[in-house]
């Protein structure tokens, strides 16, 4: 498939999807969704990735939202379509068995602020702007935005800047949660790309499991969180990593993971 909104550049183990719609500070058109899920089938068919890291092109937008001028004039039945579309994308980068992370490099509004809440975790250039300005257009979020941004900051936040529309910046996204690092712009892709080398030099498997786990876990009571964390915790003691962590551990050397 030829991909004209998007790219994947494979580096060390890591892929590197950039949405690319310069002319609409890469809002997310039907089109650039569907590439995007064929990115991220091609990730989760790849052994060699081992992580990925989302991102915008250019230095003034991560996403500026869902495509406002597409959406314009849809019927409540091509709307529906494209809600669940889109929630099935940023649904499959939830699921995806590798971590992924969201370099956010500007302004992260609507769809866009849906697509870095969809990843593991969030790191920001001083110039990310996070916002769910969609009741300023008369719609709601569309893509999970009313669902993940409660469970990541909070009810009464989240209703704050989902009523309000309001844009936060990176230093406020960092206070409230929502992101787990602010570094300057020049430095983001590289920060990415260390935090993604790290959780690569650990065990692979271990890793699936616990982003199973607190995915899991999330949604449900605390006594079957625990014992979805109990079965996974188990299972990992079929692994060669964890003889191998241990091992290591015990003769006091480093560990050699092999995702087995
Ligand atoms: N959809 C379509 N086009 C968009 C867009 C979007 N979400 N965001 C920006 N663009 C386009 C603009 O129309 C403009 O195109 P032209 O040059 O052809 O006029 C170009 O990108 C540059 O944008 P601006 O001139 O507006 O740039 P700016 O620096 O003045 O403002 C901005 C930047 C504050 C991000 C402003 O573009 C903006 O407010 N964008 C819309 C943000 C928004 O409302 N997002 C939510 C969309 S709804 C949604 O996402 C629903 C959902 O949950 C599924």
């Amino acid at each position: 498939m030829d991909y004209k909104n998007v790219s994947l550049k494979k580096e060390d183990g890591i892929a590197l999807i950039t949405i690319e719609r310069p002319k609409a500070l890469n809002a997310l058109n039907y089109e650039t969704l569907k590439e995007l899920e064929c990115l991220l089938n091609s990730a989760r068919n790849d052994e060699e990735i081992k992580a990925v890291i989302i991102t915008g092109g250019g230095e003034k937008a991560f996403v500026a939202g869902a495509d406002i001028a597409e959406m314009s004039k849809m019927t409540p039945v091509e709307a529906k379509k494209f809600s669940e579309f889109g929630q099935h994308v940023f649904r499959e980068i939830e699921l995806l068995s590798k971590p992924v992370i969201a370099a956010v490099n500007g302004f992260a509004l609507g769809g866009g602020c849906e697509l870095s809440m969809a990843c593991d975790i969030r790191i920001a250039s001083k110039n990310a702007k996070f916002g769910q300005p969609e009741v300023g257009l008369g719609i709601i979020p569309g893509f999970s935005g009313t669902q993940r941004l409660p469970r990541l900051v909070g009810t009464s936040k989240a209703k704050e800047l989902i009523f309000t529309g309001d844009m936060i910046n990176a230093e406020e996204a960092y206070n409230i949660g929502l992101v787990s690092k602010v570094v300057e712009q020049s430095e983001l892709i590289n920060e990415a790309k260390k935090i993604a080398q790290k959780i690569m030099s650990k065990g692979q498997l271990a890793i699936k499991l616990a982003k199973e786990a607190i995915n899991k876990g999330i949604e449900t009571d605390i006594d079957t969180g625990n014992t979805i964390e109990a079965d996974a915790f188990a299972l990992c003691f079929s692994t060669n990593d964890q003889k191998e962590g241990m091992g290591a551990f015990l003769e006091k050397r480093t560990p050699k993971f092999e995702g087995k």
